[in-house]
């Protein structure tokens, strides 16, 4: 077996199941990218510290570019006994050349690599998602994960495991490096700080409650009973014993995702919730989390976005149900404080009047003005410009409102703010 880097002290190896139990590289791995521009950025800052030479510093350089290669070309082998994707990229860069690599974790721990790796992720994983949200338009999902991203951009590099360093490190220099806004101001704080997993976790949470609610509602006004939407084949799934099943599964599925994604925010919390401060190795457990918050959230995202794009409103089965559940009837109180009316009396006036419409089997609208006339002496012939779906509507136009006008104005708003062609 080979000896582990941190080996000195060990008198004997683990054993194979805490090897196995230990091991991060089998999920950590999507990490190479980032692990490899945080080592860029560490050598650079030793050698202009003068903690390395330039001639050691360009050797790692080139033997980190070749390490990318081959881990891009699929080429690299991750090893388990190399516990994760920190200690595999540096004993392969050791095995690759020698002496100068032994420099590279001057300064450097991966409790600090670990979440300098962590944040550069999170920034990218946030400018994907908030392309998929753009796409699909939800703004305040938007806002937060903004946020969640200015807040994040902060750099632990040089944290040195928890207590900073004696070496004459330039912190400053790898932050810029990296397009971090600053170095993190305290080294404790540095390698034990998740908030911003937590925050991301909390943002796709939200995100997911809505697309669920959306989703909620998709299919039921795309069930039989509603029949409100059909949406198009291709966003339509069968079923394996009803011929004539066109199911919006995807939407389904949506709804159902969203507690994997809760879920992941809840086994964050818990994570986080007993921890004393610095590093403590059950923060290995945030990354399975985290990407599968951020990989299903996109997932869930693209799919809304297709399916609304896959929708088409059935306009004909809706006109039909509106006249019933009398709609109008808010707007006949409305009609009553008009005249006078205290909106209270407008209100009992009004329910008499659904009562009698109920008992006559009519809408509001057909009821005559004698009807009308016998539950109050108020009512005159204008009242019909009150009533029915259609007058009803027209009649919203406070701000806001779903009146037609009002609607026009708030789509004019998000068209233009949106810039959408
Ligand atoms: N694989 C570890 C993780 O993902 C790296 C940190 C190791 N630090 C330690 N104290 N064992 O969190």
């Amino acid at each position: 077996k080979e000896i582990k880097l941190w080996g000195g002290r060990f008198e004997e190896s683990v054993t194979d199941a805490v090897e196995k139990f230990s091991e991060s590289i089998s999920f950590d791995k999507v990490l190479y990218k980032q692990d490899i521009m945080g080592s860029r950025a560490h050598a650079t800052m030793l050698a202009h510290q003068g903690l390395m030479t330039s001639s050691d510093r360009d050797s790692i350089l080139l033997g980190l570019d070749e390490i990318e290669k081959s881990i891009e070309a699929g080429k690299f082998v991750w090893r388990t006994d190399r516990e994760d994707v920190h200690m595999n990229i540096e004993a392969a860069l050791t095995d690759l050349i020698g002496e100068p690599a032994k420099k590279l974790h001057t300064a450097r721990s991966r409790n600090d690599q670990v979440v300098t790796d962590l944040r550069l992720w999170c920034r990218d994983a946030i400018d994907n998602i908030l392309a998929c949200i753009k796409s699909l338009q939800l703004e305040r999902d938007a806002g937060r994960l903004i946020d969640c991203r200015s807040r994040l951009n902060f750099c632990p590099l040089g944290a040195c495991a928890l207590a900073g360093t004696g070496l004459p490190i330039d912190r400053f220099m790898t932050s810029d490096a990296l397009g971090f806004t600053a170095p993190l101001r305290n080294s404790i704080d540095a390698v034990s700080d998740r908030d911003f997993v937590l925050e991301i976790l909390s943002a796709n949470s939200i995100t997911a409650v809505h697309l669920s609610r959306l989703g909620e509602e998709w299919v039921l006004w795309a069930s039989e009973e509603f029949g409100f939407l059909t949406p198009s084949d291709a966003v339509s799934t069968g079923s394996s014993i009803m011929p004539q099943k066109k199911n919006p599964d995807p939407m389904e599925l949506v709804r159902g995702k969203s507690a994997r994604v809760v879920g992941d925010l809840m086994t964050l919390l818990i994570l986080c919730k007993g921890l004393p401060q610095a590093y403590n190795r059950d923060l290995q457990e945030d990354k399975e989390p985290l990407f599968d918050s951020v990989n299903t959230i996109r997932g869930m995202l693209e799919v809304s976005t297709e399916f609304a794009q896959n929708i088409t409103f059935n306009q004909e089965r809706i006109q039909k149900a509106l006249p019933s559940g009398f709609l109008d009837a808010t707007t006949l109180a409305d009609y009553l404080v008009n005249k006078g009316v205290p909106f209270r009396t407008a209100h009992d006036i009004v329910g008499r009047s659904v009562a009698l419409g109920l008992s006559a089997n009519k809408q509001l609208q057909e009821l005559t003005l004698v009807e009308l006339k016998s539950i109050n002496s108020v009512f005159e012939e204008d009242v019909y410009e009150f009533l029915g779906v259609q007058n009803s509507v027209k009649k919203f136009c406070s701000y806001g409102s779903t009146g037609s006008q009002c609607v026009a104005e708030q789509l004019n708003f998000w068209v233009s703010k949106l810039e959408i062609k």
